[in-house]
């Protein structure tokens, strides 16, 4: 091989080794291999060598080009190779890493509730229906058997709305949820069985009222409906909701407007220590009673055909008691310190519990 092909082959070969990235590679193919690149342009020149040379030069330049690309090819596969790991480091996870916390959703404890009253009243053949936070007073009142100026209506600190309802009426926020026992009975043929949930609002606000709180309302209407059903029913209710099989159920001889007879609900206690359930003291928990003939009169139902029972519970107190929990405000509060103790998963089913 002639010394200008070996210088050359030679210089190629140190710039290879040099180049430093893929990009760097390719320019030193270019200034041997391009259109303008060296070996080319010697290449070129072979038609001017001599005839008899010719041939020999031809093989060299030849073996020259072919060794050139060799390196090239080398150079380009360790560069490649070097890429790659380059990627793969910069890529690289820790997996010993612990993961990051993913936030989760949890449910209030008033929807809790909620959720365990229709699980437990469900099994009893009770369906949940809900109705609007504004009424006319006629819902709220009138029907069930609260006239105006009937003192039931002053007890309830009812926040009244500018503007009438569709019948003319007063609009009022709803201060309990039994005006869904007049919509329920207006809406559908007995028999009846439905809990309403939901939000009631009365102008009141200390440590154990707020404006805004919760009840729920129960109504049965079926025939030969007796006090004895009603005895059962919320019996089996408070048993299985606050889940002591023997818990200390006492019915008292109450007054409501819309039931006759009237009558208020205990369930035993520990006075001093909050313990449900032992302790020979009543906490009165929920209002009931059997139908009154007037409402059901009012709701187009044949009183002597059909009976039935009503009754409502404040859904913050029930939940209180069964947790423990002392003040009201912090359920309004969205303190995520309260909520992280109170709160439950959503993957925790509202079940019933035993005993029932
Ligand atoms: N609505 C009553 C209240 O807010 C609770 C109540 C008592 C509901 C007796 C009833 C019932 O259905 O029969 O205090």
């Amino acid at each position: 091989m002639t010394n200008d092909l070996e210088a050359l082959a030679h210089s190629t070969e140190a710039d290879l080794a040099a180049a430093a990235d893929l990009r760097a590679l390719d320019a030193v193919r270019v200034a041997a291999l391009g259109k303008n690149g060296a070996l080319t342009a010697l290449l070129k020149g072979l038609g001017a060598v001599p005839a008899e040379a010719r041939r020999e030069r031809g093989a060299a330049l030849n073996a020259v080009k072919q060794r050139i690309e060799a390196a090239l090819d080398a150079r380009r596969a360790t560069l490649e190779a070097a890429a790659l790991d380059a990627k793969l480091l910069a890529e690289k996870q820790d997996m010993s890493l612990p993961p990051r916390p993913i936030p989760q959703g949890s449910i209030h404890p008033i929807n809790r509730t909620i959720e365990e009253l229709t699980a437990i009243f469900g099994a009893m053949g009770f369906s949940a229906v809900e109705g609007p936070d504004i009424e006319s007073d006629w819902y709220n009142f009138g029907a069930l058997n609260i006239p105006d100026h009937h003192p039931a209506r002053q007890d309830q600190d009812t926040f009244y709305l500018p503007g009438l309802g569709a019948d003319g009426r007063p609009l009022v926020l709803r201060t309990q949820t039994s005006p869904l026992q007049v919509r329920t009975m207006l809406g559908q043929e007995p028999p009846i069985r439905i809990i309403a949930p939901g939000r009631t609002y009365r102008a009141d606000h200390d440590a154990t009222h707020s404006p805004m709180f919760h009840q729920v309302e129960g109504l049965v209407i079926d025939r030969g409906i007796t006090l004895g059903h009603l005895k059962g029913c919320l019996t089996d209710f408070l048993r299985a909701f606050f889940g002591i099989s023997n818990l200390p159920v006492r019915f008292r001889s109450s007054y409501f407007p819309f039931t006759e007879p009237s009558m208020e609900v205990d369930i035993g206690w520990n006075r001093k220590t909050g313990e449900l359930g032992a302790g020979g003291d009543w906490l009165e928990i929920l209002g009931s009673g059997m139908v009154h003939p007037r409402v059901l009169a009012n709701c187009g139902i044949d009183a002597r055909e059909w009976q039935g029972f009503a009754f409502g519970m404040g859904i913050e107190r029930i939940t209180m008691l069964k947790h423990g929990i002392a003040d009201l405000r912090p359920f309004y509060e969205g303190d995520t310190r309260w909520l992280a103790h109170y709160a439950s998963s959503p993957l925790t089913p509202a079940s019933l519990h035993e005993g029932v």
